[in-house]
C-alpha cells in the first residue's frame, strides 16, 4: 500500500529539514511551513507518523514554548493587536467590542482544548480566506491580501502562546491541506466536530456498538445542537436548517461500502475493542471523509512481486488477514495501542492481547 512507503520518505525529509534548520540557525517559519507541507503529504492515512514527525521540526526550529524567536512573537502580537483584538479581545477571550453584536461570538482563542488540535495550515486558511473556507461563518473577514503569508504565520505563532492548556505541536491533527473525497450536500467537517470539539464518534454513529451498520445521525440529532449553536450567520448551518424545515433527510454521499454479497457487522468489531480509526483512518482529521478502498492494481502487483504489503482496506484479503492476526495475537496486533486522538499511548489491556475467534469460513461473511 502506498501509504506505507510515504511516511518513511516524509520522515526522512522532515529530519533533513530539521537538521538543516539547526545548522543554519534558521528562523522557525520556513522550517515550520515545509513541515506543514510534509504533514499534508503524509496525511491523513498515516496519522501516527504525520502527527509526530513534524513536531521535531517545531522543536528544532522553535515555534512555541520558550524556543520561539522573540521577534516573531512580538511582530505577531502587534498584528494581533491591530487586526484581531477588536473582536477576539486583548487577551484572546473572544470578548472584544467588535464581536459583541455578532450572531456567532468570535472564537475564544485561549481554549486550548478546541484550538490545539488544529494545524497551522488550517488556521492559516481561516485567517487568509475567512472562516467560511473551512465551513465556519463569514462573520470574520478574510485578511488576504492585507496580511501576507508571513504576517499570518507570525500571528498564528502568537495565538498559540495564548492557549490553555498549552499548545503541543505533537498533538496536532494530521489534516490534509487539500480536501479529498466527494463533496457532500453540507460542508460538515469531522475536523470541527470530532477533531476540535471532540464529540464522540458514537454520539453520532449510534448503531456501531448495537447493530450491523454504524448509521448516520438524523437531522434531529444535528438540530439538538444547531437550534442554538451557529443558528444564524453560518451558510452551511443554514442548509441544515432548510432540511429540518422541509423535514427531509440529508442525502449524504456514501463512502465506505462493500459489495452486496458480503456482510460486515460493526457490533462484534466494536465489542472486541477495535477503534474506528483502525479501519476508517483518522476521520477526525478529515474535512471531507474519503477512503482508498476496494480492488487496487498497484497493491496486487506489489503482492505478486513478493513485497509483503497489506491488502487495501475493504477487500476480502483485508478482512481475512486481520481475522488471522487477531485470532493469533488479539486486537493489539492490528491497531496502534495509542489513543486515536493523538494523546499519550495507553498500555494494552488484557482484552487487547486476548486471542480472538474471528471467522475465516466463507459463510460467516457471505450468506
Ligand atoms: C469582525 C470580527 C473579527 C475579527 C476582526 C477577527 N475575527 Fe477571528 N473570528 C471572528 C468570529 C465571529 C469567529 C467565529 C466564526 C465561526 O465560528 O463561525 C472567528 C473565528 C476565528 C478563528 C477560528 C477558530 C475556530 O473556531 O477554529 C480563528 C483562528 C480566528 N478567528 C483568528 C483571528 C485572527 C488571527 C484575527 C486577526 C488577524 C481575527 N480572527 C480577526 C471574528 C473576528
Ligand atoms: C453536540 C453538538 C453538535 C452536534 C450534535 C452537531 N454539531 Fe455541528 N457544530 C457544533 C459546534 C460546536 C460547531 C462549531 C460552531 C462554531 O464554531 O461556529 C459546529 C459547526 C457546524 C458547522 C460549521 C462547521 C463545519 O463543520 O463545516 C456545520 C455545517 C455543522 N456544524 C453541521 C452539523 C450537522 C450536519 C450535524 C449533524 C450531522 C451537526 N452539525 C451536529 C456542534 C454540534
Ligand atoms: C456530529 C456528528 C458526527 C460525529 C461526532 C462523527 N461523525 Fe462521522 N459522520 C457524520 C456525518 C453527518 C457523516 C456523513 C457525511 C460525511 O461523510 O462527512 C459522517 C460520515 C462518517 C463516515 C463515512 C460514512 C460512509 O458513508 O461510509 C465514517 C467512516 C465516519 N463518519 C466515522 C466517524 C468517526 C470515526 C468519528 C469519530 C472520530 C465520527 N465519525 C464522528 C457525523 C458525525
Ligand atoms: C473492523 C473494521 C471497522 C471498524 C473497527 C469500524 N468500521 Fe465502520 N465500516 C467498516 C466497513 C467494512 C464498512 C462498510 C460496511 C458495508 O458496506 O456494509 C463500514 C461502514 C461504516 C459507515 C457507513 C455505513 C454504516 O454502517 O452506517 C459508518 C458511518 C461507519 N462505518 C462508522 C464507524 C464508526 C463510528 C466506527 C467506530 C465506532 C467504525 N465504523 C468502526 C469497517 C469498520
Ligand atoms: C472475513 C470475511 C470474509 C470471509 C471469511 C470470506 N470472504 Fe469472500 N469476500 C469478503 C468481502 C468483504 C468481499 C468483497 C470485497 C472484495 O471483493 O475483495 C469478498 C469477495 C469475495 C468474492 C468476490 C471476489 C471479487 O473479486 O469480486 C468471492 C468469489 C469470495 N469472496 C469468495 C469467498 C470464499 C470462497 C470464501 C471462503 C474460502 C470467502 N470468500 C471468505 C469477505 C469474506
Ligand atoms: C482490524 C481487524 C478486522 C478487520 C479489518 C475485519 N475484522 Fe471482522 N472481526 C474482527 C474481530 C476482532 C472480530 C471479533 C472476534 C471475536 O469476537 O472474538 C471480528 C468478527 C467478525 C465477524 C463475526 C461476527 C459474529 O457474528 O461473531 C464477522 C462476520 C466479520 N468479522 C466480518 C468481517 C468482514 C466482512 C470484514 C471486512 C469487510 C472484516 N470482518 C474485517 C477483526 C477484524
Amino acid at each position: 500500500m502506498d501509504r506505507l512507503l510515504r511516511p518513511s520518505a516524509a520522515a526522512g525529509l522532515v529530519i533533513a529539514i530539521a537538521f538543516i534548520a539547526l545548522l543554519v540557525g534558521f528562523p522557525s517559519l520556513a522550517a515550520r511551513m515545509s513541515a506543514n507541507r510534509v504533514q499534508a503529504a503524509t496525511a491523513p492515512s498515516s496519522g501516527k507518523t504525520a502527527s509526530t514527525e513534524p513536531a521535531k521540526v517545531e522543536h528544532a526550529g522553535g515555534g512555541h514554548a520558550g524556543f520561539t524567536d522573540k521577534a516573531i512573537l512580538e511582530r505577531g502580537k502587534q498584528t494581533y493587536t491591530k487586526y484581531c483584538a477588536s473582536c477576539h479581545g486583548d487577551a484572546g477571550l473572544g470578548d472584544g467590542p467588535g464581536g459583541a453584536n455578532l450572531p456567532i461570538k468570535p472564537q475564544n482563542l485561549t481554549l486550548g482544548a478546541v484550538m490545539n488540535p488544529l494545524p497551522d495550515h488550517f488556521l492559516h486558511k481561516i485567517i487568509a480566506d475567512g472562516p467560511q473556507a473551512v465551513g465556519l461563518s463569514e462573520l470574520m473577514p478574510p485578511f488576504k491580501p492585507q496580511l501576507g503569508d508571513r504576517a499570518i504565520d507570525e500571528v498564528i505563532a502568537y495565538v498559540r502562546t495564548l492557549a490553555n492548556p498549552p499548545y503541543e505541536p505533537e498533538r496536532v491533527l494530521p489534516v490534509a491541506e487539500k480536501r479529498e473525497g466527494p463533496v457532500q450536500p453540507i460542508l460538515f467537517s469531522h475536523v470541527i466536530h470530532a477533531g476540535s470539539y471532540r464529540l464522540d464518534c458514537q454520539y453520532c454513529h449510534t448503531g456501531a456498538r448495537r447493530s450491523s451498520s454504524a448509521g448516520l445521525p438524523s437531522v434531529e440529532r444535528c438540530m439538538g445542537c444547531h437550534k442554538i449553536v451557529a443558528a444564524q450567520g453560518n451558510a452551511q448551518v443554514q442548509k441544515l436548517h432548510a432540511f429540518w424545515e422541509k423535514q427531509q433527510p440529508i442525502p449524504w454521499v456514501r463512502i465506505f461500502k462493500i459489495p452486496e454479497h458480503a456482510q460486515f457487522p460493526h457490533k462484534n468489531h466494536i465489542a472486541a475493542g477495535l477503534q474506528c480509526q483502525t479501519c476508517h483512518g483518522r476521520i477526525e482529521a478529515m474535512e471531507q471523509v474519503h477512503a482508498k478502498t476496494g480492488q487496487n492494481i498497484v497493491n496486487d502487483l506489489a503482492n505478486l512481486s513478493g513485497m509483503a504489503i497489506p491488502p487495501t482496506k475493504l477487500t476480502m484479503g483485508w478482512c481475512v488477514e486481520c481475522h488471522r492476526a487477531v485470532n493469533d495475537k488479539g486486537v493489539q496486533a492490528v491497531q496502534p495501542v495509542a489513543d486515536a486522538w493523538g494523546s499519550a499511548p495507553r498500555p494494552p489491556t488484557a482484552d487487547d492481547t486476548k486471542p480472538r475467534k474471528a471467522p475465516l469460513e466463507c459463510v460467516a461473511c457471505h450468506h
